[in-house]
């Protein structure tokens, strides 16, 4: 039995989303949680023929049905950006429906994997651990920022820099830090399999700049309509996919956004590169029980190590901003 909820899931990003996860025959239940527009989406995925059952729940009263029982929690629900916007313009929106949200899993289904897609993550996820510490469920082994599409864009860019050679489906690089601008940070020293030639100092910082700040590309092309929904969906479905192949098989690896607790061993490791920020984005070995190791990049060419130090600085300021947020969230409430 695998029950997924998706909240937000009438959305850009929800809708193709919920669609590629129907998909998974592994699922049985398919959880559609929205504010609007739900019951369509439901009745209309409902009709493919794969065996996850598709319930609708629609408005705030309908939430704690939607969360019981989910053993994987999606949340694409929030504000996207539009041009000129930065994805920490989105705070002021999408921190409270993501707390809020938090909250309602805390209490339903606090064993749940929560998979954190609203932006800015690099802000919601600490949101989302701090609401679950707070119910005295917080374990960072579950609790993921979805960076996923980070490494997804740095497989299709690096494949066209070398004209196709690379297969972008074959290629794979660590893409570390978080998941906005600068601090995004893409390894290409570490590409597998191998350039068959190496980057020039232009075209790797060209590279590097692609994958940093690929989801301005998109919002541009969309002029105002909205940020990345369906390399977005696929690229979340591959992580919920991963997630529950993890549940039965071993080495499974997907990149994600985690508290550095999550693995304290390989956090020690990587104090040079994480100094303090506790959040990060690394490569993940998964298991049945969420993360099972961090896997820490073994060496980094120095451009790469500066890209690093660069993106801490504005990384751990993010994370205090969700911190904090949670905490004047429950002073609030005194
Ligand atoms: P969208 O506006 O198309 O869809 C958002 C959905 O959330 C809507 O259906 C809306 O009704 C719903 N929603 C709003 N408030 C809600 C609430 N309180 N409870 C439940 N549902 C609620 O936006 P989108 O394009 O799907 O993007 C959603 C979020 O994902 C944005 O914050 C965007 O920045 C982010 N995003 C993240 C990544 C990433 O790599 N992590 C990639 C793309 C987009
Ligand atoms: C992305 O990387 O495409 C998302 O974070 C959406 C955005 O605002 O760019």
């Amino acid at each position: 039995m695998v029950k997924v909820a998706v909240l937000g899931a009438a959305g850009g990003i929800g809708q193709p989303l919920s669609l590629l996860l129907k998909l998974n025959v592994q699922i049985t239940h398919l959880s559609l949680y929205d504010i609007v527009n739900v019951p369509g989406v439901a009745a209309d995925i409902g009709h493919i023929n794969t065996p996850a059952q598709v319930t609708a729940h629609l408005g705030p009263e309908s939430l704690n049905a939607a969360l019981t029982g989910a053993e994987v929690v999606v949340i694409p629900a929030g504000v996207p950006r539009k041009p000129g916007m930065t994805r920490d313009d989105l705070f002021k929106i999408n921190a409270g429906i993501v707390r809020d949200l938090a909250n309602a899993a805390a209490k339903a289904c606090p064993k749940a994997f929560m998979l954190i897609i609203s932006n800015p993550v690099n802000s919601t996820t600490p949101i989302v651990a701090e609401v679950f510490r707070n119910h005295g469920c917080f374990d960072p082994r579950r609790i993921f920022g979805v960076t996923t599409l980070d490494s997804v864009r740095a497989s299709s860019f690096v494949s066209e820099a070398t004209d196709g050679s690379l297969k972008p489906h074959e290629v794979r690089l660590p893409v570390i830090g978080g998941h906005s601008g600068a601090t995004i940070v893409p390894l290409f020293s570490q590409v597998k399999p191998a350039l068959p030639k190496a980057l020039s100092e232009e075209a790797l910082k060209a590279l590097t700049n692609r994958v940093q700040y690929g989801g301005d590309e998109v919002v541009k092309a969309k002029g105002g309509a909205g940020s990345a929904t369906l390399s977005m969906a696929q690229a979340g479905a591959r992580f919920v996919n991963s997630i529950i192949e993890a549940s039965t098989m071993k080495g499974v690896i997907e990149p994600g956004y985690v508290h550095l607790d999550a693995d304290p061993e390989s956090h020690a490791k990587a104090k040079k590169l994480t100094q303090d920020a506790t959040y990060f984005a690394f490569d993940l070995e998964l298991s049945s029980r969420g993360v099972e190791r961090i896997i820490v990049p073994e060496s980094l060419s120095p451009y790469e190590t500066q890209l690093t130090q660069d993106a801490v600085a504005e990384l751990t300021k993010s994370i205090q901003k969700g911190v904090e947020f949670v905490k004047a969230s429950e002073d609030s409430k005194l």
